[in-house]
């Protein structure tokens, strides 16, 4: 027997030959197509119906097909989405027997990285909307070659809603449109030269991305005030970069005497500030900390990102950059636009002006709140023992462990399933602060009905109290 069509015209091609009787050959039919590679991991399965009235047989029979085909790891099923074949139900190469439930690499169920905020929180239908109305208004030559600053449109939505929200000083003129935070501090790599102070926990990632430019690091200690920026003097550096209003990955925010002090040590010296502003709108105990920039737009290079506040795959952002910096940023990008979309940017600039930014990021911000309050309050019951800090803002939280146990808690929490990063990685090879054991908790990835489980997982991991 074999199916021409099943559901939205989508032929699986199944032949229900050999022994048994139909569910037994509908389940070796769908195992063979998921083995050869025919069936994709997350392929969608046609509705029950459909492919019963396909293959003539009961529609019970593939129900109980698919069920059992779940079991064993095959495909996964949730209400209301269908029937997929799992991710890991990937081929093996010929003559090879496998049990789909055994995966190579190291099993994560629940997802505590700090990298991502909710990706089943993208707020979809408002983007969509958003997109049809700037398609339709955008004027023809939107669909010519890209100005390298990025459009006037988005550029423009940027000056009031940074304004508003950061406090940010700016214009038009001043905005360079770039594919987020990244792609900003590699233009900016360009401009600078020499040595540039980092803050000594930092993403190893951005560090790299300063030294492949050739720019050498110094690391500034950071304690629960930010980086110590008094100790820039001493560095020599021409430039220092900053998470000001949410330490990354420690978590405080820069006191008021370092946003004063920093500021005047780059008036003082020439030097500039590049203020990394990657999730400032996710505040929750006090208003937003508002942007270094807003005390001297000559001396502060500002970066905003959507991969906070929307996803980190629309790779989007923005720099807002001292007037004398422009032309030489503007250069390093290069004569047209090469890095981001015309639909994306006109999208944002319809999202920002139409108000459906404010609202996601009120929505998110009382999401991520509310867990953060769970994580807090799962740790006070479970863990009382472990201290949990850099929880005003964000998406991630730090968690302090005894000194030498942050591998082995690491060790446990990945036999638990649980992925997610320690302090270690973050730290600068060169900083002379002392080692801080620690584990640093992004609560912003699991979908809301995951969240409590991954919490739980979390509580098992943590070591006992001594
Ligand atoms: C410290 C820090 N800066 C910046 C960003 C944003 O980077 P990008 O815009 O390149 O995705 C992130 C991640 O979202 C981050 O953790």
């Amino acid at each position: 027997m074999s199916g021409p069509s099943a559901e939205g015209g989508s032929d699986l091609h199944l032949e229900l030959t050999g022994d048994g009787g139909a569910r037994v050959r509908l389940m070796r039919a769908l195992r063979e197509a998921i083995r050869s590679g025919r069936l994709a991991p997350g392929t969608r399965l046609p509705p029950y119906r459909a492919l019963a009235l396909d293959l003539g047989i009961a529609r019970n029979t593939v129900a109980a097909a698919y069920a059992e085909l779940v079991e064993e790891g095959w495909l996964t099923s949730r209400q209301g989405s269908g029937t997929h074949v799992a991710q890991r139900a990937t081929p093996l190469e010929p003559g090879r027997r496998r049990s789909p439930e055994r995966p190579s690499r190291p099993r994560v169920v629940h997802d505590l990285m700090p990298s991502s905020p909710d990706a089943s929180a993208f707020p979809r239908s408002a983007w969509l909307a958003s997109a049809r109305r700037a398609m339709t208004a955008a004027p023809s030559d939107a669909f010519g070659v890209g100005d390298p600053r990025g459009r006037p449109e988005l550029r423009r939505a940027l000056v009031d809603y940074l304004a508003r929200t950061r406090g940010v000083r700016t214009t038009a003129e001043h905005i360079v449109i770039c594919s987020g935070y990244a792609h900003g501090l590699r233009l900016m790599c360009q401009v600078l030269r020499g040595s540039i102070a980092v803050e000594a926990y930092g993403l190893d990632f951005h560090r790299s991305i300063l030294a492949e430019a050739g720019l050498t690091t110094v690391p500034l200690t950071v304690d629960a005030h930010g980086a110590r920026v008094e100790d820039l003097p001493a560095t020599g550096a021409k430039a220092v970069l900053l998470t000001p209003a949410h330490q990354f990955p420690i978590g405080g925010a820069l006191h008021p005497r370092r946003r004063a002090a920093v500021v005047d040590w780059a008036r003082a010296t020439g030097g500039l500030l590049l203020e990394d502003d990657y999730d400032g709108e996710f505040r929750y105990d006090r208003e937003p900390v508002g942007a270094v920039q807003s005390l001297d737009p000559d001396r502060v290079v500002y970066f905003g990102s959507t991969s906070k506040s929307l996803s980190p795959a629309l790779r989007l952002g923005w720099m807002v950059l001292p007037g004398h910096l422009v032309d030489d940023v503007v250069a390093a990008k290069g004569p047209r636009e090469l890095s981001v979309s015309v639909t994306d940017q006109l999208t944002l600039a319809d999202f920002i002006t139409t108000g459906a930014y404010d609202r996601q990021l009120r929505r998110m911000r009382a999401v991520y709140r509310r867990r953060r309050d769970l994580l807090t309050a799962t740790l006070a019951q479970r863990a009382p023992h472990i201290t949990v800090s850099g929880i005003a803002a964000g998406l991630h939280a730090v968690i302090d462990l005894p000194p030498g146990t942050e591998q082995a808690t690491l060790r446990a929490a990945r036999r638990l399933g649980v992925a997610l990063d320690g302090l270690a990685p973050y730290r600068h090879p060169d900083s002379t602060m002392p080692p801080r054991d620690g584990l640093v908790i992004g609560y912003g990835t699991p979908p809301e009905h995951a969240i409590t489980a991954a919490l739980h997982a979390l509580c098992l991991a943590l070591p006992d109290p001594p």
